[in-house]
This record gives C-alpha cells, sequence and structure tokens, in this order.
C-alpha cells in the first residue's frame, strides 16, 4: 500500500481533491465511489471550491455512494443521499441521472442490491473508490464479523456504528436505523484504484492493524492489502501507530 502522510486534514483534502481534478480532466466519464461520513466532508468542499473556479468539471461523471441506511426514503434528513446532496452534489455539476445512491426505502431491499450491482457493471465498473475507515475497521458497512459478504447486501449495524451516526439523526442513536445496504468487499475491491482517508487520533488503532495486521474478516478495511492499486492518504494523528508515522 501507498501512505501518504499530511500535517493535518486540511491539507490533506486540497492534495486529494486536486487529485480527482486531475483524474477527471484525464478521463472526464470517470466512475467515482463515493463514502459518507465526517472524513470526507472537507474534501467534498475542496471539490464545490474546484469546481466554482473551473477546475473540476463532473459533466460527464458517474458516482456510486458506497451505503445507505435502510427503512427511509432517499429525502429523509438524516439519509446519506440527503449528506450527499448537502456537501457535494449541490456543489458541482454531476448529471442526476449518472448519481447513484442506494435506495434505503425501496420495497425489495435485495432486488435493491442487486439492480446497484448490475449499474455499477453497466457504467463499467468504478475507477477510484474513495473511502473511510470506521474505527473498528469497517469499510462502507462491511463490519467486522465471522465472514464477509461479497456484493450490495443488506448489514445489520453494530452498536457503535449508529453511535457515530447518532448526529444525522438528531443526536439520538436509538433514531439511527438498524440495518443498512452496502457494496460488498469484492464491489469494493474490484475498483480498479482506491483511496483511503483517515484523520485524527481515535483511527491511528485500526489504520495500524489494517496495514500492519493480518487479513481477517475481524478488520475487514485489512483486505485492502490484497488490491494493487490502494493509497492511504492519512494526517500524522491518524498515522501514529503505523512503524512509517513513529
Ligand atoms: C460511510 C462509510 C463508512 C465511513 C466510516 C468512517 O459511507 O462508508 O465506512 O467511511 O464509518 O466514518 P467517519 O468519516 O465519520 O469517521
Amino acid at each position: 500500500m501507498k501512505i501518504t502522510l499530511f500535517r493535518d486534514e486540511r491539507v490533506l483534502a486540497k492534495a486529494l481533491a486536486k487529485d480527482i481534478a486531475a483524474a477527471l480532466r484525464e478521463k472526464p466519464d470517470i466512475v467515482l465511489g463515493l463514502p459518507t461520513g465526517r472524513t470526507p466532508v472537507r474534501l467534498y468542499h475542496e471539490l464545490g471550491t474546484l469546481h466554482a473556479h473551473h477546475e473540476a468539471d463532473f459533466s460527464r461523471a458517474t458516482t456510486f455512494n458506497l451505503d445507505e441506511f435502510l427503512g427511509i426514503p432517499p429525502e429523509h434528513p438524516g439519509s446519506y443521499r440527503t449528506f450527499m446532496e448537502r456537501h457535494l452534489f449541490s456543489r458541482v455539476n454531476l448529471a442526476p441521472e449518472r448519481i447513484n445512491v442506494l435506495n434505503g426505502g425501496a420495497a425489495n431491499p435485495d432486488e435493491e442490491c442487486r439492480r446497484y450491482e448490475a449499474a455499477i457493471e453497466g457504467a463499467g465498473g468504478i475507477d477510484l473508490q474513495l473511502l473511510g475507515i470506521g474505527t473498528n475497521g469497517h469499510i462502507g458497512f462491511n463490519e467486522p464479523g465471522r465472514e464477509l459478504a461479497a456484493r450490495t447486501h443488506r448489514v445489520t449495524l453494530r452498536a457503535s456504528t449508529r453511535r457515530s451516526n447518532a448526529a444525522l439523526f438528531g443526536g439520538d442513536p436509538a433514531s439511527v436505523p438498524r440495518e443498512a445496504l452496502s457494496m460488498g468487499m469484492s464491489t469494493i475491491l474490484h475498483a480498479r484504484r482506491i483511496v483511503l482517508i483517515a484523520t485524527g487520533k481515535s483511527k491511528a488503532r485500526c489504520i495500524g492493524r489494517m496495514v500492519e495486521g493480518p487479513i481477517t474478516t475481524r478488520m475487514p478495511a485489512s483486505f485492502l492489502q490484497v488490491h494493487a492499486n490502494v493509497e492511504l492518504m492519512l494526517d500524522d494523528a491518524a498515522a501514529g501507530e503505523l512503524a512509517v508515522g513513529s
């Protein structure tokens, strides 16, 4: 894995936004995989700024979000669709028909997962998958466990994951849906390039285990070790438990 360290999250977000703008110039019809969460917020705002300065053109790009809560409609204020509208989609010139987010309000969730996989394949696969990481090592909503699912699937969220998403639901973890839909490990690992971003001390332990520990379903992000084109972009705090960061 290539590891790049940054002084702080602002510098990291600026560098990655420039990298994505360059990728858009090189391949205007690029297919991007996108995370939500606190970590990419600054990146999305930087992309909005680059777009406003005519330095990032999304008009021919396609996006696929990693995951979505189950049992709430896309327009729910806590949905990841709403999050993405606020932080990215409303700030850049993506064509609405090329924005893809799993529909958490779908009548048939299993069918929705199959539709999503087919849509990714139909778009030619993901060129650049951006990822965050949960403190427990999850990527997307692929939670640690005895086994992991390959393809887009329905998941039961861990209590810790529901707690860390409480802010989207008025601060109340009990209001966070118990289930979600998520791209699977194979969906993620089929991306041609993967960039995982992590900032802050709370991510240091899982980053250390992901990079230097064994590949195990107990640490889903450890599977990134088998991918040939993965870059980790970390601030110094998140790299604190890596041999390279000490
Ligand atoms: C969300 C997602 C999650 C987050 C992870 C980290 O779409 O894919 O895996 O990346 O939970 O979240 P933050 O950035 O809030 O620490």
